[in-house]
């Protein structure tokens, strides 16, 4: 087998990002700064970094994900479906510091001026939410944007009973995992030097969720 079928195997498909991209798309329109490098954690599959990148040309994007599988997922995809503005992926472990983008000699040809994570927050530790926290501190710039999507509890309640049992499931898998209150995430940010900005109801009980650098 070539080298590139073996790159083009590696391709893992994930069916919810083809139903959310179209939604986080529209909303990453309206928030994302007009200009600079977005910086994706938790990458996964790789889907969502080759949807958004042509779809925001003016923006280059930059992918990331730990998991060495996942990350030759999106390096296939990324071989599959280039596009100018498009990266490879980093291994970026949240808790691990510094980030590779901190690293001395690390370049980029536009300066980051956006985290987007999308769905890792209730399935990794809680102690993830700070560890993304403190990097967004340490990354963005004034007036930079984190971007969060994926399931939340309002006030520590379930906003909808298929949350709960998603959240039931989380818990049985992992006892570390599962859904976080938006307003326990939002006090950990303001720690960090970050305000929310925009809480957007998504599709399937989701929120976008926007945080701005001071
Ligand atoms: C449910 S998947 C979501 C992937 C993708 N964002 C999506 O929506 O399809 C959760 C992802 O979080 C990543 N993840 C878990 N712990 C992490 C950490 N400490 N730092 C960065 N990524 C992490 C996993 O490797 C996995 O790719």
């Amino acid at each position: 087998m070539s080298a590139e079928l073996q790159m083009v195997d590696s391709r893992r498909y994930a069916p919810a990002t083809e139903r959310n991209r179209q939604p986080i798309l529209d909303v990453l329109h309206k928030v994302l700064p007009n200009t600079g490098t977005v910086l994706e954690i938790a990458s996964g599959t790789g889907e969502h970094a080759t949807f958004f990148a042509p779809r925001l040309s003016h923006l280059h994007w930059l992918p990331s994900e730990p998991d060495p599988e996942s990350r030759a997922s999106v390096t296939a995809w990324v071989k599959a479906l280039p596009s100018d503005n498009l990266i490879d992926p980093l291994a970026l472990d949240v808790s691990q510091q510094p980030w590779p983008v901190e690293q001395e000699g690390f370049k980029l040809a536009q300066p980051i001026t956006a985290i987007v994570n999308i769905n890792m927050l209730h399935i990794s530790a809680w102690e993830m939410c700070q560890h993304l926290m403190a990097g967004a501190q340490r990354v963005l710039p004034s007036d930079g944007v984190l971007y969060l999507y994926g399931p939340f509890k309002r006030e520590g309640q379930q906003t909808a009973p298929s949350n709960e049992a998603f959240d039931a499931m989380l818990r049985d898998r992992n006892p570390n995992w599962g859904i976080r209150d938006l307003e326990a995430v939002s006090q950990v940010a303001r720690k960090h030097a970050l305000t929310l900005t925009d809480v957007i109801p998504m599709p399937a009980n989701n929120f976008s969720v926007v945080f701005r650098r001071d």
